[in-house]
């Protein structure tokens, strides 16, 4: 618990998700600025507008009230205690020129990590008003992320205080919800997002595979989809997914071309009838969705030319997609066919950059990629789906 006059410049709360952070933050937050003068200048930021309502006007107006706080999205303001309160999205382009004018007494940032580090350096150097504070929140990160090198590593220099919290810090969720919250993680996301560690992504990507996920057998399918990573210079990849009658996801069979390395590049109508046979060549009952590479436009176009229908530009948020692949292997959802070649070697070879990790960054390396893509985009198709069974 924070004692009187225990506040800093900077107040950092960090730590594992749904650990109360945002609730806490909040509190000191609403009290600090109501007890401040009125006509000092406020702001609240997160990723963007959309996240900043949703993770925290909605909690910070059933805290307060919604006679003592009132917003307005399209003016971008708030009243807090009727108090002037801006609000920005970090990622917004405008919104570092936007702030660069003002000079605040008080700034709430919601996922620091999130924000670019030029952004959060000019938000410091408009908190210029004798005692302005910073409250924020984040979620541990790579630990060489310019907010723990720059910031939370320096605290003592810094008149920073930063808190850590773990999801068993918050005794206010109910039991079975933390834990089914625990078995969507798995690995350095489990480390990061549950034990509120910051810690590396190093070594292989899906290190919890095991050889045993290879089998020949495959129950009834419910239905099927697909994966493709197109690739003109590279390889392209198509691979065929079944969501079996026991609810694991069976990878099928794979398509695999690399024009480049086999010195026979295809046309992109070369390639959609390669696709169209080979869905024939599988004999598939009913095939759901195609999700494909949300660049691969061009490719789309020639798919749909030929009559092929079902097609979807996959989600690529990268890290998202890994995070539920690694909880679901863990948890012995996932089976493959060993005529997934490709799929098995490129497995065993996806790392994460350790270079991008030197500067703070989580990146899986972006050679022999392409399966592994293909293999995202139909997860994260059925993302809910996924999600929900790795609750239950
Ligand atoms: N002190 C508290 N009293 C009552 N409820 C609380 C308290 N702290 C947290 N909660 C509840 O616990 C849930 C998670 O809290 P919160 O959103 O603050 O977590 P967080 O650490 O910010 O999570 P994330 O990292 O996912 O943003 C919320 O629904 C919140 O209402
Ligand atoms: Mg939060």
């Amino acid at each position: 618990m924070l004692k009187r006059g225990e506040l800093r410049r900077l107040n950092i709360l960090e730590g594992s998700v749904s650990s109360g952070k945002t609730w806490i933050s909040l509190v000191l937050w609403a009290l600090w600025v109501a007890c401040g003068p009125e006509d000092a200048g406020y702001i609240m930021v997160a990723k963007t507008i959309t996240s900043l309502r949703r993770n925290v006007l909605m909690l910070l107006e059933s805290l307060v009230g919604a006679r003592n706080f009132t917003v307005s999205l399209t003016q971008k303001e708030a009243r807090l205690f009727g108090r002037l309160v801006f609000l920005e999205g970090a990622s917004d382009a405008r919104a570092e020129n936007k702030i660069r004018g003002m000079t605040l007494r008080g700034a709430y940032c919601d996922e620091i990590t999130l924000f670019s580090e030029d952004f959060f350096n000019m938000l410091l150097s408009r908190l210029r008003v004798e005692g302005a504070k910073l409250i924020g929140t984040t979620n541990p990160d790579n630990p060489n992320h310019w907010l723990m090198e720059n910031y939370l590593k320096r605290a003592d220099k810094l008149d920073l205080l930063t808190v850590n919290f773990t999801i068993d810090d918050n005794t206010f969720l109910p039991r079975e919800y933390v834990k089914n919250l625990k078995k969507e993680f798995s690995g350095m996301f489990y480390e990061r997002f549950i034990l509120g560690k910051w810690v590396l992504a190093d070594g292989l990507v899906y290190g919890m595979f095991k050889p045993e996920y290879v089998s020949e057998e495959v129950p009834r399918i419910l239905e099927y989809y697909v994966g493709i990573d197109y690739g003109q210079s590279n390889a392209t990849v198509f691979l065929l997914a079944g969501l079996g009658e026991d609810e694991r996801l069976y990878i099928i069979d794979e398509y695999y071309h690399n024009g480049k390395k086999e010195q026979s590049p295809k046309s992109p109508y070369a390639y959609a009838n390669d696709f169209i046979e080979w869905v024939r060549g599988n004999d598939v009952s009913r095939l759901g969705c195609i999700y494909y590479d949300p660049s691969a436009l061009g490719f789309r176009a020639q798919l749909a030319e030929l009559g092929v229908g079902g097609l979807k530009a996959a989600n690529n948020d990268v890290l998202c997609g890994i995070q539920i692949i690694s909880a679901m292997f863990d948890k012995g959802l996932i089976r493959i066919s060993p005529r997934c070649k490709h799929f098995v070697d490129e497995i065993y070879g996806y790392a994460w950059d350790t270079k991008s990790a030197k500067v703070g960054k989580d990146k899986p390396c972006k050679e022999n990629d392409h399966v592994m893509d293909a293999f995202r985009y139909l997860v994260m198709g059925k993302f809910s789906y996924w999600k929900n069974r790795l609750g239950s």
